[in-house]
C-alpha cells in the first residue's frame, strides 16, 4: 500500500521515502515505473536536465512533451469533467452599507482531471509539476467566474498570483489569489443589531454542467478561513456556508456554487454613541416631574432641550446609512424616546395650564375672602390684599395708596359688610384693577349666590391643585415604568431577532 516517491531537491539530491495513500494497483504501477533500488542508490546530481542514469524525465521535457500536441480548446473528457472547487478566505477588507457590497481576498482552488496531461508513463523525476501562469494559459481551463461580483482581480504584484500543479495522473490543481467585491443583501430592519448576508457565486462561464460539472470539494471543508476569526471595525464574520444550485439558462444547466457570508454588526459603538446618551436624555426629561407645577420655565427648558438633543443624536447616526424606507431598530428606539420626551412636554403643558387656572381661581377666592362679611379675614398667599385687610370692628377704613403721585390717589372704603365703595370723583380704573386684581364688582352685588359660588370654587381649586400635583406624581411612576416595559420588549425582541 505504500507508494515510494523520490524527492529531488534543487540544491542537493537526496531521496526521501514518503508515504501517501494510494490505490493498490496505482502503487503497483508506480513501483514498476520507479523500482525500489532507486531509493537505495540515489542519483547524486539529478538536476533539471537529463538524469545521469536516464532513470527519470525532467519537468522541462515533460512539459514540452505534454504541450506538443495539446489543444487547449479541447475539453478533457467528452463525458464531462468534474471540477472541484475550494475557497480559502484570506481577509475581508470591508463591508460597505452604502454600496451594499463587501470586499475580500480569497484563494480559489480548482481541481480537475485532464487525461491529456498525464505523464505517469514518462517516468517523471518529480511526482508533481509546479508551473506558472504561462503554462496555465496554454492548457484547458474551466473558465470559472464570479458571476455576481462587482469586480474581481487576480493579484498581480509582483507577478500574477497563480499556482498550477499537475500530477502524473493528470490531475490539475490551479489556485489563484483574487480580490473580489461581491454584493450583500443589506437588511437594516434590526439595525444596529443587524446581520448582513453577502454572497459570491462561482460558475463556469463557458461550459454547462454537461461539460463541466462544478462541485464543492467533498472530501474536505470547501470554504475555510485562513485566520482564526475575521473582525472588521463594525462587523464580525459569524457564519459562512456553501451551497450549490442548478441554474437553467437557454444554453443548458449550469452549476452555481454559492458562498454565503454572514456578518454581524458589532453594535458596541451604537451603545455608546446612541443608546446611553438617549438614556441620559430621557432620564433628564424626567427631572421635570420633580420640580413641581410652579417651575414651568425650568421644566420647559428641560423638555425642549431633551427633544433637541435626541433629534440631533438621531440625525448624527442616520447620516451614515442608506435611506431605506422601512423602520430600523434604531428608528423605533429614537421615535419612542422622542415620544417619551414629547409626552413629558405634554404633561408639562397640562400641569402648567392647571396651575395657571388654579392660580386665577385662588386669587379670585382670596379677594372674595377679603370681602366676606362673617368669617375673619385670612389671606395667606396674597400680601397685597392682606396689607389692605379690614379688621372686623372697623366700620370705615380709609386707605390711601399710590402715594407717588398725589393726583393718582384713590380712597377706598372697605366695610365689614363686604362692599367696597369708592370716593366717587377720584375713581381710577387702573388703580382699582391693581388693587382688586380682577375682581368684578358684579360679584359683590350678587350677595345670595356668593356662598354657593365660593364653595364650588374651593372644591374646584382643591381638585385642580390636587390633580396638578398628582399628575406629576403619576408621571414620576408611569414614565419610568412605561420606559422599562418598552426596554424589556425592545431589547428582548431585537437581541433575539437574529437567532
Ligand atoms: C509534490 O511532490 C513532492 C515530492 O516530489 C512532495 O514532497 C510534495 O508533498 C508534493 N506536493 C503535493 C502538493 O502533492
Ligand atoms: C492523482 O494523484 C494525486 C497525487 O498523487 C492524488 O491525490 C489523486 O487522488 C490522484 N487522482 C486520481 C483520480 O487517482
Ligand atoms: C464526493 O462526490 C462524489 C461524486 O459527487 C462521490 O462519488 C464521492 O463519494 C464523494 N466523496 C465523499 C467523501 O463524499
Ligand atoms: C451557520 O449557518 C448555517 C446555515 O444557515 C446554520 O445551520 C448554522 O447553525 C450556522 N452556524 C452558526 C454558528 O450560527
Amino acid at each position: 500500500m505504500l507508494a515510494v516517491l523520490v524527492l529531488l531537491l534543487p540544491s542537493f539530491a537526496s531521496t526521501t521515502i514518503s508515504t501517501t495513500p494510494a490505490s493498490s494497483d496505482q502503487s503497483l504501477e508506480e513501483n514498476k515505473l520507479f523500482p525500489i533500488p532507486a531509493t537505495t542508490t540515489p542519483p547524486p546530481f539529478a538536476f533539471e536536465g537529463l538524469d545521469e542514469n536516464e532513470q527519470c524525465t525532467s519537468d522541462k521535457i515533460i512539459i514540452e512533451k505534454l504541450l506538443e500536441n495539446y489543444k487547449s480548446f479541447k475539453t478533457p473528457s467528452e463525458a464531462g469533467v468534474i471540477v472541484w472547487i475550494e475557497v480559502w478566505v484570506q481577509e475581508v477588507n470591508s463591508v460597505n452599507e452604502i454600496t451594499s457590497d463587501f470586499d475580500m481576498d480569497i484563494y480559489v482552488t480548482e481541481l480537475w482531471m485532464d487525461l491529456a496531461l498525464r505523464y505517469e508513463h514518462l517516468n517523471p523525476c518529480k511526482y508533481n509539476l509546479s508551473l506558472n501562469s504561462e503554462i496555465l494559459d496554454q492548457i484547458w481551463k474551466p473558465n470559472t467566474v464570479f458571476i455576481n461580483s462587482k469586480s474581481a482581480n487576480i493579484h498581480k504584484s509582483p507577478f500574477k498570483n497563480v499556482f498550477l500543479m499537475i500530477y502524473p495522473n493528470g490531475t490539475v490543481w490551479v489556485n489563484y489569489r483574487v480580490q473580489v467585491k461581491g454584493p450583500c443583501n443589506m437588511d437594516f430592519s434590526a439595525f444596529p443589531m443587524d446581520r448582513q448576508s453577502c454572497h459570491l457565486t462561482l460558475e463556469s462561464f463557458s461550459y454547462n454542467n454537461q461539460e463541466v460539472d462544478m462541485q464543492w470539494m467533498n472530501w474536505t471543508v470547501p470554504l475555510s478561513l485562513l485566520k482564526q476569526e475575521i473582525v472588521l471595525p463594525d462587523f464580525v464574520l459569524t457564519n459562512y456556508s456553501t451551497s450549490i444550485k442548478n441554474e437553467m439558462y437557454p444554453a443548458g444547466v449550469w452549476n452555481e456554487l454559492t458562498m454565503t457570508f454572514i456578518f454581524s454588526r458589532r453594535y458596541g459603538w451604537y451603545i455608546f454613541q446612541a443608546y446611553i446618551p438617549t438614556y441620559l436624555t430621557i432620564f433628564i426629561s424626567w427631572i421635570s416631574f420633580c420640580l413641581g407645577p410652579k417651575m414651568i420655565p425650568a421644566r420647559t427648558m428641560l423638555g425642549v432641550n431633551s427633544l433637541l438633543a435626541l433629534t440631533f443624536q438621531f440625525g448624527n447616526i442616520m447620516r451614515n446609512l442608506p435611506r431605506v424606507s422601512y423602520v430600523k431598530a434604531l428608528d423605533v428606539w429614537m421615535l419612542v424616546c422622542l415620544t417619551f420626551v414629547f409626552s413629558s412636554l405634554l404633561e408639562l403643558a397640562i400641569v402648567g395650564s392647571m396651575g395657571a387656572r388654579s392660580e386665577i381661581k385662588q386669587n379670585k377666592e382670596e379677594k372674595k375672602e377679603v370681602s366676606r362679611p362673617t368669617s375673619p379675614v385670612s389671606c395667606p398667599s396674597s400680601p397685597r390684599i392682606c396689607r389692605n385687610h379690614v379688621p372686623n370692628e372697623s366700620v370705615h377704613v380709609f386707605k390711601s395708596y399710590g402715594a407717588a403721585d398725589p393726583r393718582m390717589r384713590k380712597k377706598v372704603i372697605l366695610t365689614p359688610t363686604g362692599t367696597i365703595s369708592r370716593m366717587p370723583n377720584s375713581a381710577n380704573r387702573a388703580e382699582k384693577v391693581l388693587l382688586l386684581d380682577g375682581l368684578e364688582e358684579t360679584q359683590f352685588t350678587q350677595e345670595d349666590s356668593f356662598v354657593e359660588n365660593k364653595n364650588q370654587n374651593r372644591l374646584a381649586k382643591k381638585l385642580r391643585r390636587f390633580t396638578a400635583d398628582e399628575i406629576d406624581k403619576i408621571s414620576m411612576i408611569a414614565f419610568p415604568g412605561l420606559f422599562t416595559v418598552f426596554n424589556i420588549i425592545y431589547w428582548g425582541y431585537y437581541l433575539n431577532v437574529n437567532e
